[in-house]
């Protein structure tokens, strides 16, 4: 059971179980035994008060021995170690639960996959589970749990609301995660209110009815709830948009009196400038009962953690390519020896051909990550007529030659989708060529390298980036930040 961001809870029935069992199963502190249970690693490696400690006290509550590290100064992350070797010794000395906050979007994720693999835990039979307690901008699950209780417990209900989310919805990873929980239940309208440079970004607005998306404040007077969220100015580099979002939002007695009635605000906190100090005072203020589910929603995810090894399933599932190809008698004949010799029908091989000069460098790493790339490579760069291709081959192509190498159907299927117009000649040493020039787009992409250089695939040498192809190929997600981009945002290779 690792914890690592709101996909893993695709339906509403999957949230309402946790909601319900957090105020049903979670044992009130007082009465629960003292008896060493396991052990659970509180390491915050970016500032955190509420996350940190009540995880701790979740912990303790539970009877479970605390582990704890604020801050990553005092570790060997300073030196530039891996995110995942730092969680790796944790492991191997004995933590059953890891809990982690970084400033990298997708280091819980990557993470947890890279311990499953390790073989000395296996062999020690150490099972660790990783709890997300805010990765960079991405998300913040937990605080989600204890947002929605919040929200249940003020209004009643977690259907049939307006609810306005306002300040800097787009590095504010709370709000990230609340609007994916949200968008399972029935009838809530999202009023999402930011500057136009803090706009949540697109990824997280699926399947939401959003009924405003602006910087006008007066949208919060329809609001039922309002979820306040401070500007993250430790995030945001130009000093214009800072000071812009510094002084955004700004909820007072005066705001309020304009407010519903039954208005319920809530904040993650830290809060800073945002929410006045008589506000803080006004029982319209949901942010200390906020704080208080903390405590619930830790213990309970604990309490699943120590009970209940089995994963989550939310992985795509792999599906294999679909070639697209046609097979002919060798026709390499004729061009034997005029640039380099060429594989002929008898051999086993792969030319890679019709390649823009500048991708040819991308494509042979692409290779060597697969393994693929042994001693026998030969590459070529000819002229060409490029009147049937697009200008990125001004006039030059390259070749790519694997001599003895079969290459599976995956890898061929990465090279069409990168490069739609080069064409693959597989030599299987039976006198026939396979040649492919198109295929379908394969579901998952290994070998780019993330845009988001916040993203842990740029950020810890054990990480490869991943991605699921979105919009029939036009768009890429990256499994671990989860931005999505453009297609040819990602597929820039090196010249
Ligand atoms: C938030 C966080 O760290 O994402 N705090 C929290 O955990 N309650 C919000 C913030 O820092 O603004």
């Amino acid at each position: 059971m690792h914890v690592l961001n709101m996909g893993q809870f695709p339906n509403r029935d999957s949230i309402e179980k946790v909601l319900r069992d957090c105020q049903t199963r979670v044992p009130i502190p007082r009465l629960m035994p003292a008896s060493k249970r396991g052990s659970v690693h509180v390491l915050a490696f970016e500032p955190s008060t509420r996350t940190r400690i009540s995880f701790q006290t979740a912990a303790r509550n539970l009877g479970l021995e605390v582990e704890s590290v604020a801050g990553a100064e005092a570790t060997s992350l300073v030196k530039k170690e891996p995110l995942s070797d730092a969680l790796l010794t944790h492991a191997i000395y004995g933590a059953d639960i890891i809990c982690v906050r970084t400033p990298y979007e997708g280091g819980p994720l990557f993470a947890a996959e890279w311990l499953q693999q390790v073989p000395f835990l296996k062999k020690i039979g150490q099972k660790t589970t990783i709890m997300n307690m805010g990765d960079g901008t991405n998300e913040h699950p937990t605080q989600c749990f204890l947002d929605l209780l919040t929200i249940q417990e003020r209004l009643g209900r977690l259907d049939d609301f307006t609810i306005g989310i306002v300040g800097d919805l787009k590095y504010g990873r709370t709000s990230h995660s609340l609007v994916r929980a949200l968008s399972h239940f029935n009838n809530i309208r999202f009023a999402l209110i930011s500057p136009d440079e803090a706009r949540m970004p697109q990824q997280f607005l699926h399947g939401l009815n959003i009924i405003y998306q602006g910087d006008d404040m007066r949208q919060l007077n329809q609001c039922d709830v309002i979820y306040a969220t401070r500007p993250q100015l430790e995030r945001i580099k130009d000093q214009i948009e800072r000071q812009r979002l510094e002084w955004f939002l700004r909820i007072t007695m005066e705001v309020l009196s304009r407010l519903k009635p039954d208005v319920h605000i809530l904040h993650p906190r830290p809060s800073v400038h945002e929410i006045d100090p008589a506000i803080k005072l006004d029982p319209h203020f949901a942010a200390d009962d906020q704080t208080y589910n903390g405590l619930k929603s830790r213990m309970y995810w604990i309490l699943q953690a120590l009970e209940d090894f089995t994963e989550l399933t939310w992985e795509v599932p792999f599906a294999q390519p679909i070639l697209d190809s046609q097979t002919s008698g060798a026709d390499a004949s004729e061009k034997r020896g005029k640039y380099f010799r060429p594989i002929t029908g008898d051999e086993v091989g792969v030319v890679i051909d019709h390649l823009p000069v500048t991708v040819k460098r991308g494509v042979l790493d692409m290779l060597a990550y697969y393994g693929c790339l042994t001693d026998v490579v030969k590459t070529t760069t000819d002229p060409v007529n490029t009147s049937r291709l697009p200008e990125e081959y001004d006039g030059k192509k390259a070749v790519i030659l694997l001599r003895n190498r079969v290459i599976s159907d995956d890898v061929v299927a990465q090279i069409c989708y990168a490069v739609p117009t080069a064409s693959v000649g597989l030599f299987r040493g039976d006198g026939n060529r396979c040649k492919v020039t198109t295929c379908a787009v394969p579901p998952m992409v290994y070998f780019f390298k993330c845009p988001n250089s916040d993203c842990i695939t740029n950020n810890d040498l054990n990480a490869k980036s991943r991605f699921y192809t979105r919009d029939n190929g036009n768009a890429l997600s990256c499994r671990y930040c989860q931005t999505t981009f453009d297609r040819k945002r990602v597929i820039r290779f090196a010249a």
